[in-house]
């Protein structure tokens, strides 16, 4: 096995905290390092090469990994940013969420299929990078590194989407995959714009962009004849430059005639039509060089025309000289790259992994916040979360936590809907009298905010490809998707309660910074629970079953009376109450969170009942009643202090006003 091969395969099936993955991630990094540079120095990369039929399957290892670099970059640090948030929906489409097979990668194999060309699934990784060759493995590595370091290297990331989703329609892509392309494109210059890049950062996009073109070329085998050369005669720059508006142009051309079929007609063909339609908009000879359609294309792409922005002024000057002679020699269309050696975000030291083990929850939390991959998590959280679970397990062994009743999924469907039924019906018909002041709602907000601007870290290390995923997995992805606001910033939930603190006049700074995490006003207390939440988020593949119980817990817990509750006492104090709002409408147990908490849950033990029996599923039980468990556990710190401060409050103690940040 090559050493690439050998990156790929720890990066895909290594485990957080194992140090030879850790190690493949840093070796990884090293020779992305050197691509970059090295791509940085050569000439600008051709165009995209062609490839159609059964020779497209050598792109296998791009398209059956397609999105995956995106998957980092919904982590809790960065997943509320308008420029991330705008992604994400990119990845959720790559993965097919509700319809596997609408995912790209299993459109991809199903078209290869069909010509005979059979690839290892994903689900069996070893095999499937046992399947490449040296090309494909720099493919699949690149992805894994953009995957495992989504902070450092955003702008080439950012760079190499763009690139992929601008490419020239594929034979394998159906009508409604181009539209998609085409609203992914929109997408993701969005994220662009909204990233706001510095003129270095810009360069780095460049970077992201030529390394797609090189790689995407390597792994297709030599280049395209028309990609040879300074120079090409300008019919075959037309056709290239037809082939990529393609996907976008689509449906907006059905009036426009030609050769007795719309333009629109013409690209349903697909990207092979595009040499058909060039030929079709030539003239025979000079005299019939005003053909109506070439002129007028010509004249949409001038200002005011229909078609002004749509072609860059290279691609005009182009479409001028085919107008006069199809055959005239034009330089193929420039490519630019940048130099830059950027430095990365975040490193962490030998110093700083050994101060780890002396940190409380306050540097955890920040500590995680830089973690750019649950492969790097830190070995505290493991500590972190093994002490948690540990504290649960006596607590239930003593009688303090409930212990797990045997698995049947009938009885949990039963208990789930009881415990709900229970907390809707202790919620009283008439309102109970308000007994807390807005300053106290004030100070409680607070202390929440640290596990809120962290909601739905508990999934935020559930990043596979599309193949990978177990039907229980796509439930967790769709509630992390919700978590995250499903690509609109503004329903982000982190940013939703901002904006509550924003309007209340609360100011907390960026929770990323010491300044909030070392803030006073704030309870050491305050941190624990959103370091359980963290913690578990990049340790999923290592309980993936707690994970589940966890999930449970945490979209049933405020459902029924204490959402019911603090909206009364919100609204008592005209405070915004929106995010209780939401939570008690998306976490409903009809269809919402609960239900497919509870849904993954018995999809799970489903699943393990079948291939490995009764023994394994109620031992996996166990771990799930655990994580439920733990969740009161995790939460038990903050609580008793919250309850403390309230009976202090109600006997005449007043919280004082918050002030702005207060750091020792
Ligand atoms: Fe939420
Ligand atoms: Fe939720």
């Amino acid at each position: 096995m090559s050493g690439l091969a050998h990156l790929c395969r720890h990066l895909l099936m290594g485990l957080p905290g194992d140090p030879a993955t850790l190690k493949a991630l840093h070796a990884a990094r090293q020779w992305f390092e050197g691509q970059r540079l090295k791509i940085s120095q050569s000439p600008p990369p051709p165009l995209l090469n062609r490839l159609s039929g059964s020779k497209s399957a050598r792109l296998a290892p791009l398209f059956l990994m397609d999105g995956l670099w995106l998957a980092g970059l919904f982590a809790p640090a960065t997943g509320h940013l308008s420029s991330r948030c705008r992604l994400h929906p990119i990845f959720m489409d790559s993965l097919g969420l509700g319809t596997p097979k609408h995912s790209s990668g299993e459109a991809f194999r199903a078209y290869h299929a069909r010509q005979g060309d059979h690839f290892h699934r994903l689900e069996y990784p070893a095999l499937f990078i046992d399947d490449l060759n040296l090309e494909g493995c720099a493919m699949v590595l690149i992805i894994l590194v953009f995957q495992h370091s989504p902070i450092r290297y955003f702008p080439e990331i950012i760079g190499f989407t763009l690139t992929h989703l601008k490419r020239p329609p594929e034979d394998f892509e159906n009508e409604i995959q181009l539209k998609r392309r085409s609203q992914h494109r929109i997408l993701a210059e969005q994220a662009l714009q909204e990233a706001a890049f510095n003129d270095q950062e810009a360069n780095r996009l460049l970077i992201g962009e030529a390394l797609y073109r090189a790689s995407f070329n390597a792994l297709s085998g030599p280049p395209h004849a028309a990609a040879e050369g300074e120079f090409e005669p300008a019919t075959k720059a037309m056709i290239r430059i037809i082939q990529g508006k393609m996907p976008e142009a689509l449906g907006y051309h059905g009036g426009v005639m030609l050769k007795g079929q719309s333009l629109d007609d013409w690209f349903r063909q697909g990207p092979h039509a595009a040499g058909a339609i060039v030929e079709a908009l030539e003239a025979p000879d000079e005299s019939q060089r005003q053909c109506p359609v070439a002129h007028r294309l010509l004249q949409a792409m001038n200002f005011g025309g229909p078609m002004y922005g749509v072609f860059t002024q290279g691609e005009r000057d182009i479409a001028s000289c085919w107008m006069k002679n199809p055959q005239t020699l034009v330089p193929k269309t420039p490519c630019r790259t940048g130099q830059r050696d950027p430095k990365p975000v975040h490193r962490r030291s030998t110093a700083a992994a050994m101060r780890e083990d002396r940190l409380g929850a306050r540097e955890l939390y920040g500590a995680l916040l830089q973690t750019e991959s649950p492969l790097e998590a830190p070995d505290r959280a493991a500590a972190w979360l093994r002490a948690i679970l540990a504290r649960t397990d006596s607590w239930t062994r003593i009688g303090l936590l409930p212990k797990a009743q045997p698995y049947h999924p009938a009885s949990l469907d039963q208990w789930v809907r009881g415990q709900h039924r229970k907390a809707v019906d202790r919620h009283p018909s008439s309102p109970k009298p308000i007994t807390v002041d807005k300053a106290f709602c004030h100070w409680i907000l607070l202390q929440l905010s640290p596990a809120i601007l962290v909601d739905g870290a508990w999934l935020w290390g559930l990043q596979k490809p599309s193949e990978a995923l177990r039907p229980w997995d796509r439930d967790l992805i769709r509630i992390h998707f919700d978590e995250l606001g499903e690509g609109q910033p503004e329903w982000n939930h982190p940013n939703i309660y901002r904006e509550l603190l924003i309007s209340e006049g609360i100011e907390i700074g960026d929770f990323r910074a010491t300044a909030f995490q070392q803030d006073r006003r704030l309870l050491n207390a305050a941190f624990d629970f959103p370091c359980t939440l963290l913690s578990m988020g990049a340790l999923q593949s290592i309980y993936p079953a707690e994970c589940l119980g966890l999930n449970l817990a945490i979209e049933t817990s405020g459902l029924g009376t204490h959402y019911l509750r603090a909206i009364e006492i919100l609204r008592h104090h005209q405070i915004n109450p929106a995010i209780v709002g939401l939570h008690l409408s998306i976490d409903n147990l009809a269809s919402g969170h609960s239900a497919r908490a509870l849904r993954a849950i018995e999809r799970y033990l489903e699943t393990l009942q079948a291939v490995e029996g009764p023994e394994a599923t109620q031992a996996a039980w166990q771990r799930i009643w655990r994580g439920f468990n733990c969740f009161k556990v995790a939460n038990l710190p903050l609580t008793a202090r919250l309850i403390g401060r309230l009976f202090l409050h109600q006997h005449g103690c007043p919280v004082e006003s918050l002030g702005s940040l207060a750091t020792p």
